[in-house]
């Protein structure tokens, strides 16, 4: 009797240790002809519980797992897609064939300088790819030469693409930190910029990056309005409307990113 008095003390231990989760074998310990019945009968079949049990989490692991595989590459195609409207746009407009992917690069860079980790290196690529997007809802107009001045309605449609590129990815709620960068890509770190004129602390660091890269890249492609600037020229313009029009600290950390560029490819000094 005392012998089955210690088994079922035994038994309930190890039945409150499975409710708890633990599904260690100690059960298995009851399973032996040493045990009296019932106490041994119950053991075996909460230990055959436990099989079935442990088999099921498994699985359900697995689905997990394939659930955020699947996730994924949803938000890959998705970034795809998008992505594929933004090289659309460049289609429109032969000055800035190239542009976003060279942006997206160039910023990316600039976050690693910065020692980002992994996942805002990401996020500053594909709001690189996708900083333009909202010249979509624009007119052929934005696109073609006007001379030294604009008409001031293709200024109204210039001011208003980044509102709009916001406007279009806000319906993509896994990319409202890109939507929020995109937003603030021309505002200015002295508060003067557009949509918003949003003071420099309001301003995403991963948006004033990207004007870094944007700025550069605008500078050192042929536009309607300029030829192609050299990086040097580039990077001194960028450098005299740092603490005005871009951050200091992202022209600093581009500087250092372009320094390593240009001693792998020398001849764009003379470009
Ligand atoms: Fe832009």
């Amino acid at each position: 009797m005392q012998q089955g008095d210690a088994g079922l003390q035994q038994l309930l231990e190890s039945i409150a240790r499975v409710a708890a989760g633990d599904y260690s074998n100690d059960i298995m310990a009851l399973t032996t002809d040493s045990t009296p019945e019932p106490i041994r009968s119950i053991a075996e079949a909460m230990g055959l519980m436990m099989v079935k049990v442990e088999a099921r989490e498994f699985r359900l692991e697995q689905l997990v797992d394939e659930l955020r595989a699947l996730n994924e590459r949803i938000r890959q195609n998705t970034v795809q897609t998008v992505a594929a409207m933004a090289q659309a746009l460049e289609a429109r407009d032969s000055y800035t064939r190239g542009h976003a992917e060279r942006v997206a690069a160039l910023a990316a860079e600039i976050a690693v300088e910065m020692g980002f980790d992994q996942e805002r290196i990401e996020l500053v690529r594909i709001a690189g790819v996708l900083h333009d997007i909202g010249k979509i809802g624009c007119s052929d107009r934005i696109f073609q030469d006007h001379g030294p001045k604009n008409p001031p309605d293709v200024v109204r449609e210039i001011l208003s693409h980044p509102a709009v590129g916001a406007e279009i990815l806000s319906r993509l709620e896994f990319l409202d930190l890109v939507t929020a960068i995109i937003v603030a890509h021309h505002e200015r770190v002295d508060g003067t910029g557009y949509p918003n004129k949003l003071p420099f602390e309001q301003i995403p660091l991963e948006a004033r990056i990207i004007a870094v890269a944007d700025g550069f890249d605008a500078m050192t492609t042929d536009r309607p309005y300029q030829k192609a600037r050299t990086w040097e020229v580039a990077l001194g313009i960028l450098h005299s409307g740092s603490g005005a029009q871009w951050d200091g600290d992202c022209v600093t950390a581009f500087e250092r990113v372009l320094a390593r560029k240009q001693a792998a490819q020398p001849d764009h000094l003379v470009k």
